[in-house]
């Protein structure tokens, strides 16, 4: 017994140590129902994301389909010129390339939201910050020294990281930062920018996994099919016991 509650506690406790490790993320509530978010989520990503990233596992045309665009739409404001339905979403851009002008690959972002989590990305986005050692004049609390500019500014604005100094568990002293301040205001407010990149992460968790909307469907479908079955099936109930009581 005595074995068992240590045992218990002992994960309890090194959960919380694992817990307490990781930097903070913020929750994120998405709907991959909602259509409209899944469209502006699109959007955000054909013109903020896709010049640098390619999502290499998806077709234009599956995504009209799924997220409720017509083959219209789609050409007029999600597809560079040249651009065929069919196709992937890839860029122009070569490995070799990223590596001159980054310093490193652009990932494809077609799976990684199954690699990151949404709350991840969702905290990653919001949390670039000023600073002026890093080649493109900022860094990211949530990725560290990462080599990705703040390419949605213009939208969020400049924020500048305000510091705490703690002491660790070995006494050593490290910077924390506590919170933030604007440098430049951007064209959303905080909620408007909140709100954007939680249909970017949206449309991202549906990249991730494209069929998990058909499977809302298909559930939904067999929830009425089962429903309607069931009054049959009960009005045929009746019909047959009702001679025998
Ligand atoms: C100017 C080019 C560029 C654009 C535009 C860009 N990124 Fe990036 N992104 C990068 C580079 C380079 C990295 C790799 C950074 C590293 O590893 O240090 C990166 C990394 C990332 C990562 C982290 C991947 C990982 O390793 O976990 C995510 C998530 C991401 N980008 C999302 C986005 C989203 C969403 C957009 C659109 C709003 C976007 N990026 C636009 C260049 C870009």
């Amino acid at each position: 017994m005595k074995k068992i509650l240590l045992t218990f506690l002992f994960a309890v406790l090194s959960l919380q140590v694992f817990a307490s490790s990781g930097a903070h993320l913020d929750k994120v509530d998405i709907d991959l129902s909602n259509q409209e978010s899944l469209q502006n989520g699109a959007h955000l990503f054909v013109n903020y994301c896709l010049s640098c990233h390619s999502a290499s596992y998806m077709r234009y045309n599956r995504m009209a389909e799924d997220i409720g665009l017509s083959e219209d739409e789609l050409k007029k404001d999600f597809m560079f010129a040249g651009k065929k339905v069919g196709e992937t979403m890839t860029v122009a851009m070569t490995a070799d390339e990223a590596k001159t002008y980054f310093g490193t690959e652009v990932p494809d972002l077609s799976v990684i939201s199954r690699a990151r989590g949404a709350d991840w990305l969702y905290t990653y986005l919001r949390t670039f910050y000023q600073d002026d050692s890093r080649p493109w004049g900022v860094n990211n609390a949530t990725f560290k020294d990462v080599g990705m500019p703040h390419v949605l500014w213009e939208l969020q604005g400049v924020k500048k990281a305000l510091f705490e100094t703690h002491e660790d568990h070995e006494g050593n002293e490290i910077k924390v930062i506590s919170g933030y301040e604007t440098v430049i205001p951007g064209k959303m407010s905080e909620e408007e920018y909140d709100n954007t990149i939680r249909d970017l992460v949206n449309f991202l968790v549906y990249m991730g996994e494209p069929a998990k909307l058909q499977r809302y469907d298909l559930g939904i479908k067999v929830l009425i099919f089962l429903a309607i079955f069931f009054v049959f099936a009960y009005a045929l109930k009746k019909e047959y016991w009702k001679d025998i009581h």
